[in-house]
C-alpha cells in the first residue's frame, strides 16, 4: 500500500513528482523517493519521513533537473524504513529505476538467483529484484524486455520505470495493483490513484492487468504482454480529491471496512505454499517449538482481542497451554515467564508503550519473543525476536478494523504452522483448515454487500443509553471486539460478556428493551446460548442475533437477526465481526460523532 507517480512532459519533473506524492501520503508515509532522467543520467533523492523532508532536501523539487521522473512514497513492508529501502531501485548498471507499489511474493528466489549470478544489492526490498532483472534480461526493446520481467514475477505490482535509452519515454506494468495514466496537453502521468493527478488533467486511463504501457509527453501507448497495441478508453471524471483520498467513501473508518478482504489477501500473501504455512525470515524452529511448554499472548485493545481468538484457535489446532494477558497488566504481576514460554505481542502500530515494556519483561526474563504487527521497522517490531508483519498498509481510522482483522488472520496462520511443527494435527486437517482460511476474503465480501441492511438496523441502537453483547468460545471473543467497536465510536455504554456469566450477576441489568446482541456462529455450542437468549428475553430484552446463514434456530427468540456466511467454526471472528465494524460505524454516524477520531482516543498508545 505505497504510492507511486510518474511524469513526462515538457515541464521540470520533480515539483509535479513531489506534488503528486504529496497527495498520495495517506497511502504510506515512512520514507519516500523520486528518480529524475537528466541526459542520460538517472538523479534520485530519497529521506526517511513524509514527503515534507524530500521537499525541503530539493526545495520543492527545483534543484532536480529533467523532464522524466518517477516518485514514491513507502509504506514500508520489506526491510525497515530506511533511505537504502526507500524507491527508487536502481539496476547495477544505473541504467533502470523503478517504483514499486504491491508485493514480489516470489522475490527471494529471484534475489537468491541474483546474487548467485554476482548482483550487489542495496536494499531488503522485494522489489530491488525488478530493476536487476531489466537490467539482465534488457535487449534493447523495452516493452519485451518489461514483458520478459513480468513473467518472472509471482505477486502484486504497479510499477513505473525510467531507462536512460528512452530519455523521453515513461514506462508503466501492472498486476493486481491499481495504476492510473494521467493524459494531459504536454505531459503524461502516471499514479497509484487519481488524487495524485487530479491538479493536472481530468482525462484518464485505467491501467489493467498484465498492461504496459509507454508515455511521452505526446503519447501514450498501452500494449499487452506480447507487444500488441490495445485500444484503451479515456474517461473524464470529476474529482473530489478527498473523496479520492478516503476511496469515495465518506471516513477513513468505512474505507477500511471494505479494504478487509485486500488486506487478508495480503496478509496471507506467499504464506501458504504447498498446504502449509511459511513464514519468511522465522527464526522459531520446529526444534525450537518442541521446547515450547506455553505461550503467552499479550497486547491491548483490540489487539488483546485478537489475541483473544487467537488463544481460541492455538489451543484447539496445538494443545500448548495459552494464555492471554493485558500488557498494562502483565508487567506488574511479576509474571512468571522462562524460556520455555513462547511471548506472543500483538500491535498495530508497533509503538504501544504498555505492549512495548510487556516485551522488554518478557525478553529479560529469557522468552523467545514473536510479534504480529503492521507497521515495518516500529520499536515493537525491533525488539523482537521474530516478526509476522501483517501487511495491512496503514490504518488512518483510530478504530481499528482491517489492523484487528488481519491480526487475527495471521494469528490463523501462525496455529496453522505451530500445529504441523509439532505434529498435532494431520496434513488433511491443516491443508483443508488453511484453504478454509483462503477463503475468508470473499466471504467477507458477501458481508459487505450487506451493508444497507446493517445501516437500517443500527437505527435501533441511536437511543440506546446502555447495551450487552453476549457470546461463548469465539463469539464471545468477538462480542468484546464488537462491544469495544461500538462504544468507543459511539459513546454508548456498552459490555460483553460471555454467555453463561451474565446469570452471576449482570443480568440484573436486564429490563425491557434493554437492547442484547448475541452472537451466535459458534454452532458446537448453539444449545446453550439459545438458553442464554431466552433468559435475556424472558426478561423484556430486544434480542439481536448474529447468526451462520440458514441457522433458523434463533429466529423465534430474537427481534432481530444479522446473517453471516457459515465459515470453518474456528474463524468464525474473521466473519462474525464485520456486521458490527458497520453497525458501530452507523450508530456513530447517526449520532453525529467525528467517526474516525473519536474523543479522547489516539491512533498511538505510546504513554502508559
Ligand atoms: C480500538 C483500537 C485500540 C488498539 C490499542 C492497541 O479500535 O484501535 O484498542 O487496538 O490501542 O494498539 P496497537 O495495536 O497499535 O498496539
Amino acid at each position: 500500500m505505497c504510492g507511486i507517480v510518474g511524469f513526462t512532459g515538457n515541464n521540470k519533473a520533480a515539483p509535479f513528482l513531489l506534488e503528486g506524492l504529496k497527495k498520495l501520503e495517506y497511502r504510506g508515509y515512512d520514507s519516500a523517493g523520486i528518480a529524475v532522467l537528466s541526459g542520460d543520467k538517472i538523479k534520485t533523492e530519497k529521506t526517511v519521513g513524509r514527503i515534507k523532508s524530500l521537499m525541503e532536501k530539493t526545495d520543492n523539487g527545483k534543484t532536480v533537473d529533467g523532464n522524466i521522473g518517477i516518485g514514491h512514497t513507502r509504506w514500508a513492508t520489506h526491510g525497515a524504513p530506511t533511505t537504502e529501502n526507500a524507491h527508487p531501485h536502481l539496476s547495477g548498471n544505473l541504467k533502470f529505476a523503478v517504483v514499486h507499489n504491491g508485493i514480489i511474493e516470489n522475490y527471494s528466489a529471484l534475489r537468491q538467483k541474483l546474487i548467485d549470478e554476482g548482483v550487489a544489492f542495496n536494499s531488503q526490498t522485494d522489489t530491488e529484484v525488478v530493476p536487476h532483472l531489466l537490467q539482465k534480461y534488457y535487449n534493447g526493446n523495452i516493452t519485451e524486455t518489461v514483458s520478459k520481467v513480468m513473467g518472472l514475477l509471482e505477486g502484486s505490482f504497479a510499477l513505473g520505470i525510467v531507462c536512460s535509452d528512452y530519455p523521453d519515454t515513461l514506462i508503466a506494468a501492472k498486476r493486481f495493483s491499481p495504476l492510473i495514466i494521467g493524459v494531459g496537453e504536454k505531459s503524461n502521468i502516471i499514479a497509484s490513484d487519481v488524487t495524485a493527478i487530479a491538479a493536472v488533467t481530468k482525462d484518464i486511463i485505467y491501467l489493467e492487468d498484465d498492461e504496459i504501457a509507454l508515455l511521452t509527453p505526446s503519447e501514450v501507448k498501452v500494449l499487452d504482454t506480447n507487444g500488441k497495441t490495445l485500444n484503451k478508453e479515456i474517461t473524464t471524471i470529476s474529482w473530489d480529491v478527498s473523496a479520492a483520498e478516503k476511496g469515495g467513501f465518506k471516513h477513513y473508518m468505512m474505507k477500511e471496512i471494505f479494504e478487509q478482504p485486500k488486506a487478508i489477501k495480503q496478509a496471507l500473501s506467499g504464506r501458504i505454499k504447498n498446504g502449509e504455512v511459511y513464514f519468511e525470515n522465522f527464526s522459531l524452529t520446529k526444534e525450537k517449538l518442541k521446547n515450547i511448554n506455553r505461550i503467552v499472548i499479550v497486547a491491548c485493545g483490540s489487539a488483546y482481542h485478537a489475541g483473544i481468538v487467537g488463544k481460541y484457535v492455538i489451543e484447539e489446532m496445538t494443545r500448548i497451554p495459552c494464555e492471554i494477558d493485558l500488557a498494562s497488566e502483565f508487567r506488574y504481576r511479576k509474571p512468571i515467564i522462562d524460556e520455555k514460554v513462547l511471548t506472543v505481542l500483538i500491535s498495530q502500530s508497533g509503538e504501544t508503550a504498555d505492549t512495548l515494556a510487556a516485551l522488554k519483561e518478557a525478553k529479560s526474563l529469557g522468552s523467545h519473543i514473536v510479534s504480529i504487527v503492521n507497521v515495518v521497522g516500529s520499536s515493537i517490531a525491533k525488539a523482537s525476536d521474530d516478526v509476522l508483519y501483517t501487511w495491512a498498509g496503514p490504518e488512518i481510522a483510530v478504530a481499528t478494523t482491517k489492523g484487528y482483522s488481519t491480526q487475527v488472520a495471521v494469528l490463523y496462520l501462525f496455529s496453522a504452522f505451530i500445529a504441523k511443527a509439532l505434529n498435532t494435527l494431520d496434513d488433511k486437517t491443516i491443508t483443508d483448515f488453511l484453504n478454509d482460511v483462503k477463503e475468508l476474503p470473499e466471504k467477507i465480501e458477501e458481508i459487505l454487500k450487506e451493508k444497507d441492511a446493517i445501516k437500517e438496523l443500527a437505527k435501533h441502537s441511536v437511543n440506546d443509553s446502555s447495551l450487552f453483547f453476549i457470546g461463548r468460545n469465539i463469539d464471545y471473543a468477538v462480542s468484546l471486539e464488537a462491544s469495544l467497536k461500538l462504544k468507543e465510536i459511539s459513546y454508548i455504554h456498552s459490555e460483553s460478556y460471555a454467555a453463561g456469566e451474565l446469570k452471576h450477576g449482570t443480568i440484573s441489568l436486564i429490563e425491557e428493551g434493554r437492547t442484547v446482541i448475541a452472537l451466535a456462529c459458534c454452532e458446537t455450542l448453539k444449545d446453550k446460548l439459545l438458553s442464554n437468549i431466552k433468559e435475556v428475553a424472558a426478561r423484556g430484552a430486544f434480542v439481536i442475533t448474529c447468526a451462520n446463514e440458514g441457522n433458523t434456530d434463533f429466529i423465534k427468540e430474537s427481534n432481530e437477526m444479522i446473517y453471516v456466511p457459515k465459515v470453518n467454526e474456528l474463524l468464525i471472528a474473521s466473519t462474525e465481526v464485520i456486521p458490527f465494524q458497520i453497525y458501530s460505524y452507523y450508530v456513530a454516524y447517526y449520532k453525529g460523532c467525528d467517526i474516525d477520531k473519536p474523543r479522547n482516543l489516539a491512533k498511538s498508545v505510546t504513554v502508559e
